[in-house]
């Protein structure tokens, strides 16, 4: 009989709760066209949940590394959603895996001031070798423009983070549409989100 782990004894993001709605709302236009989404750094896989329940003509394929898989799986398993499926071991900067079908939307959130700056440029040239030629890339989390803060809360935040792992940090917004240019992603779209985060479209 399968084990399933409560809900309440899972990881859980409060701010995951807070800002799905708001991430669902901007993901609705952009993969409207889309089929197969490739989730990088599920986490407690809320997110997962919530866009997968709404999002019903995509298929969602949450990820992450290895140490979070048993409690991403936890949750995912209290939720029959046809079109979400098992999660994958995904680390950035080893092989990514293969998929039985082709990615044509990647979604990200609050993932690229966790990994180092070598870990942001594996994650762009990963997505550049999964994603089909007319796919697209959202990412969400807090940015900076040309080093500068947008708030004095993501300032204090990334004074944090740093003290926690000096290879973490908030990213300039121009230097991660640099490197998606790299890889043939165009920013179409920079949109404002609640709590001072921003969400970022790419396409091809
Ligand atoms: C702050 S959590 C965000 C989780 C979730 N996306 C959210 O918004 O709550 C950062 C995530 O980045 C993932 N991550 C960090 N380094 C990674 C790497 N090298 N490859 C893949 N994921 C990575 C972590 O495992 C974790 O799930």
């Amino acid at each position: 009989m399968l084990n399933i782990v409560p809900l309440a004894q899972l990881p859980f993001s409060q701010a995951c709760e807070n800002n799905k709605q708001p991430i669902l709302s901007l993901l609705i236009e952009w993969f409207a066209q889309s089929n197969h989404v490739l989730e990088v750094g599920s986490g407690t896989g809320q997110h997962s949940v919530h866009f997968a329940t709404h999002l019903t003509h995509l298929h969602w394929q949450p990820s992450d590394q290895l140490a979070y898989l048993p409690n991403l799986k936890a949750r995912l398993a209290h939720f029959s959603l046809r079109n979400l499926a098992d999660p994958v071991v995904l680390d950035v900067s080893q092989s990514w895996p293969k998929l039985a079908s082709q990615v044509d939307a990647i979604f990200s959130a609050n993932t690229l001031h966790i990994m180092s700056k070598p870990l942001v440029e594996a994650f762009f040239a990963g997505c550049d070798q999964v994603l089909a030629n007319e796919g697209c890339v959202a990412v969400y989390g807090p940015f900076n423009y040309v080093g500068q803060y947008t708030s004095a809360s993501n300032q204090q935040f990334d004074d944090w983070l740093k003290q926690q792992n000096p290879h973490c940090g908030i990213r300039d917004i121009e230097w991660i549409t640099s490197l998606a240019k790299q890889h043939d992603l165009h920013l179409q779209q920079d949109v404002a989100m609640p709590a001072n985060n921003r969400m970022l479209y790419f396409t091809r």
